[in-house]
């Protein structure tokens, strides 16, 4: 088949440009707004030319290839993200793709999550199931192969842990110099070992992600950097391909409801223009709702939905332990807030007490997720109260992150040291059962397999009780 050139357009003004005269700031000189990837099936009225009347690509012959590629030894076709290369013609040539076989996630269902939430279907589409451990490397591998296509020498990004954990590993696989600016105490442990083993330049700036993305910012007018933070609209080209994923998985059948966490607002928008693409080919007959999550300590989108109707952003001062998602001033909430209104979807945020109780739940599933991840069962739950969702609609989770990314969290949960006193106090009775019911602290015991066997005996009791 067949690879289309692309262009990019400012989601602004509108203006379209050919991706020579892209800036290194990637955003329009005109108006500072960001731009979208774009190619002839981008704009198509929705169902108006059907695929098989144009010289698009046909809807039939992609899903017969992109089936047929999934036995294949080549590098680019065991990729979850190149496999679909054909909507993805960003690169003049894909076979230098830079890959770890990124994609490919799990999707699994959920049934106690969705029994607690008050749904009949759930599932979780796992991109914490990533080479590196989350959905970055999904995005990672298609702008860093054009940042290699392009023979830069330098990539750089802020990063709340997961993008530089990302763009470290493919930096090193493409062999560029990577420098990242994370900010100094904020981010978990695993993913600064993350960057650190990878070989990048670690930075640790005193100041939070907001003021990291300033610093870089600056950097990339000065020296010949290629930027990787997710307002370079090529990481959204490979953050789309999961949904092209999830409906494969699904056969075709479309979901009713994805739920993505929010922190700089570019993954939902990476997805519903995946979905979107899939709609105008005619892959799929609609478009599921997106909906996005905050954490309540950075739920900016959120406010600014709730107190101007989404006019103006309305940042914030960043506080929350889901600090994959500890953003205030997120750079593609425009993009975010275009992705809930024409898919339909709605924006929920949660506390730290609704966050951790969501992430004990995913994990009682034997599927775990980082804390940033579990926003989702927790905005879910939201929806469904607030009959935003009903209960035969079908929901997947995007689950973001690898629970092992911040195991510091879990550990201190089960220890029942998450919360200060405070934070205790303000959990209902009804909850601090469930949670109670969910933590699972070691129990130290002498080595005596009398003693041991006391307490299997004990335990039994508190289940059958
Ligand atoms: N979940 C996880 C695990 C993340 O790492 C992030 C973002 C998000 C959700 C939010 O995605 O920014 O597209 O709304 N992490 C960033 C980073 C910003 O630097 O790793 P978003």
């Amino acid at each position: 088949m067949k690879l289309q050139s692309h262009h990019l357009r400012c989601t602004e003004c509108g203006a379209i440009i050919t991706a020579d005269a892209l800036n290194s700031i990637f955003r329009c000189p005109t108006c500072n707004g960001l731009y979208d990837v774009i190619y002839p099936w981008s704009s198509i009225p929705n169902g108006d030319i059907p695929a098989s009347s144009s010289n698009l690509p046909n809807a039939s012959a992609l899903r017969w290839l992109w089936q047929e590629r999934r036995t294949s030894t080549l590098s680019i076709d065991q990729s979850g993200v190149w496999r679909f290369r054909d909507l993805l013609p960003i690169v003049d040539n894909p076979e230098n793709a830079v890959t770890l076989r990124e994609g490919n996630t799990p999707l699994y269902d959920l049934p106690r999550c969705a029994k607690i939430a008050g749904i009949d279907w759930l599932l979780a589409k796992h991109q914490g199931m990533n080479p590196t451990g989350s959905f970055k490397d999904t995005g990672m591998t298609a702008a860093l192969s054009v940042a290699a296509e392009r023979k830069f020498e330098w990539v750089a990004c802020a990063s709340t842990g997961n993008t530089s954990a990302a763009m470290a590993a493919y930096a090193a696989r493409a062999g560029l110099r990577s420098i990242v600016f994370i900010p100094e105490g904020k981010i978990a442990w695993g993913k600064l070992s993350q960057s650190m083993d990878y070989g990048a330049l670690t930075i640790q700036l005193k100041t939070d992600f907001d003021g990291c993305v300033r610093i870089l910012t600056d950097l990339v007018n000065r020296f010949p950097i290629y930027l990787l933070n997710s307002v370079n609209p090529y990481r959204l080209e490979g953050q789309k391909t999961p949904a092209f994923e999830l409906l494969e998985q699904l056969e075709w059948q479309v979901p009713e409801h994805v739920i993505v966490p929010g922190g700089n607002l570019a993954n939902g928008s990476a997805l519903a223009k995946g979905f979107t693409e899939m709609h105008h080919l005619g892959l799929i007959p609609r478009i599921p709702k997106i909906s996005i999550i905050q954490a309540e300590g950075a739920n900016p989108l959120y406010r600014t939905i709730e107190e101007n109707g989404g006019r103006e952003l309305i940042p914030v001062k960043a506080n929350t332990r889901a600090t994959a998602i500890r953003i205030g001033n997120p750079a593609s909430w425009r993009k975010a807030l275009r992705a809930l209104r024409t898919t339909g979807g709605w924006c929920e945020q949660a506390s730290e007490q609704e966050i951790a109780l969501a992430k004990a739940e995913i994990g009682a599933e034997g599927v775990g997720c980082e804390p940033a991840s579990a926003v989702t069962l927790a905005g879910l739950k939201k929806l469904v109260a607030q009959g935003k969702i009903t209960r035969e609609e079908r929901v997947v989770l995007v689950l973001t992150g690898h629970t092992l990314k911040d195991s510091a969290y879990t550990i201190d949960y089960h220890r029942g040291e998450l919360f200060n006193e405070a934070e205790n106090a303000q959990i209902s009775p009804a909850d601090q059962a469930l949670h109670a019911a969910l933590r699972k602290p070691p129990i130290v015991l002498e080595p005596d397999s009398d003693i041991v066997l006391r307490e299997l005996e004990s335990q039994m009791k508190l289940t059958h009780a």
